[in-house]
């Protein structure tokens, strides 16, 4: 039995949508509370399977967790164990990030390496250089890496080759129970990164020039416990906007810095789509055929490759030739495919789609291979003519809250539904 979303295409959406809090700054920060022994809040905290996931991964390290409502309090008195398993690691790529609290705070640990994805082989150098620099010894056995630290970790001068979300995110909170001056050059410069280094200054810490490429950290033998409003979901509140792009509407996103798109949204304007902002809202306004753009992916504040799915679908029915290159992950095609099935023109030439607008697309049954290919998808299927259904629905759910209710209050005709209905027996409640 599994779940799929079945949808009438060809509506143009309107109206107003609150994104959620962010998924990808919720898991780094979720992870931070092991440095300290205090209580922390977080509040905004979207209810999706890697919130779960994470939650799951704190407790086994001995973190007494309540949840309420989108309210999360997080306490861990005492680091309970040193491994983060295979399973744990492989359904949660994140959870990798665990590794540089436990050693700071526990000085030992033992994480599964995380492996390569459908999107790509997605390495994990830059977070093991930047912890050996810092001191830890560092192994790896049978597909595990043992680290340990046993005097402590010591702060270092760290140069990035590569701004990896993960890496900083890593570094940052190793550094912020380190003792010392810590500087790490290149570091990635993404919202959520900001986020992760007000919330550890809110702890105690003392960190500078988040949001730029050098970050200088001034760590703390201990940390106390802090509480924060997670930010607004830049990717999540992109699919909306986009989902008014694809169908001709008019779709306002609140809850949004619109700031944090970095130049998503001079693309959008590149494409023929009125904007207008205000602090926390973006709306897009569709009143003409979209036009092709020629684009490239990168780290903030260039475009999301989380993005690049999600405008792919749109481009598909632009007037003209578009082009877009990924930079970030060799093998985030997946959708291409998916996307041809319901009539779209695409060419993949190495690392670059080549797009060839048509005038509509047909609605047909795919499969949602990651979070961003499914919600792609989902876009392509509300622009469609006639009905689709998107399967493998599990991927959409890790990163998307409610996407039913949110899409309906557009206007969208999107229905959740199980497939081998025949084989479900209803339990009771
Ligand atoms: C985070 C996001 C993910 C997003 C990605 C890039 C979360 C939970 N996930 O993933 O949604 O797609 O940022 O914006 O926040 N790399 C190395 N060595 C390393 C680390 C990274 O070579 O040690 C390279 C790899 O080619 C990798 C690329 O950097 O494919 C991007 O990785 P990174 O920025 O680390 O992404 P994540 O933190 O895994």
């Amino acid at each position: 039995m599994s779940e799929f979303f079945e949808i009438v295409g060809g509506i143009a959406l309107r109206g107003t949508v609150r994104a959620g809090g962010a998924k990808n700054a919720g898991l780094p920060l979720l992870i931070s509370t092991l440095l300290t022994g205090e209580e922390c809040t977080l509040t905004n905290v979207p209810n999706l399977t890697d919130t779960s996931l994470v939650l799951h991964l704190l407790e086994q390290f001995g973190a007494e967790v309540h949840y309420d409502g989108d309210e999360v309090k997080v306490r861990t008195p005492k680091l309970l164990a040193t491994e983060a398993s295979y399973s744990l690691v492989k359904a949660l790529r994140a959870s990798f990030w665990i590794l540089g609290p436990l050693l700071a705070r526990g000085r030992a640990a033992r994480v599964a390496l995380p492996g390569g994805d459908l999107i790509g082989a997605r390495p994990v150098d830059l977070h093991l250089e930047g912890l050996t620099k810092m001191g830890a010894e560092i192994s790896l056995k049978h597909g595990v890496v043992y680290a340990t630290a046993l005097k402590g970790l010591r702060p270092a001068e760290i140069d990035l080759r590569f701004p990896s979300v993960g890496a900083t995110h890593q570094l940052i909170m190793a550094a912020s129970l380190t003792p010392g001056r810590t500087i790490i050059k290149g570091c990635a410069r993404e919202p959520e990164i900001v986020a992760l280094a007000e919330f550890l200054n809110g702890m105690g810490a003392d960190i500078q020039g988040a949001g730029g490429s050098v970050v200088e950290i001034n760590g703390r033998s201990e940390l106390g416990g802090a509480t924060t409003h997670l930010i607004g979901d830049r990717i999540e509140a992109g699919t909306y906007l986009l989902a008014g792009v694809i169908t001709g509407g008019e779709v306002t996103v609140e809850g949004i810095d619109p700031s944090s798109f970095g130049v998503f949204l001079e693309i959008l304007t590149e494409m023929g789509v009125q904007l207008s902002t205000t602090s926390s809202t973006v709306t897009v306004r569709c009143t003409a055929p979209l036009k092709a753009v020629n684009v490239k992916t990168g780290p903030f504040p260039e475009l999301a490759t989380d993005l690049q799915p999600l405008l792919m679908a749109a481009l598909t029915v632009a007037e003209g030739t578009s082009t877009i290159e990924e930079t970030i992950y060799e093998g985030r095609f997946g959708h291409a495919s998916e996307l041809a099935r319901m009539g779209a023109q695409i060419k993949i030439v190495d690392r670059t789609v080549v797009i060839e607008g048509v005038s509509k697309l047909t609605g047909a049954p795919v499969d949602g291979l990651d979070i961003r290919a499914a919600a792609a998808l989902v876009l392509a299927a509300l622009a469609a003519e006639g009905c689709s259904e998107i399967h493998e629905l599990h991927h959409l759910r890790r990163g998307y809250e409610h996407v039913e209710r949110k899409m309906g209050a557009l206007g969208a005709k999107l229905l959740a539904r199980i497939s081998d209905p025949e084989d479900f027996i209803f339990a009771g409640c």
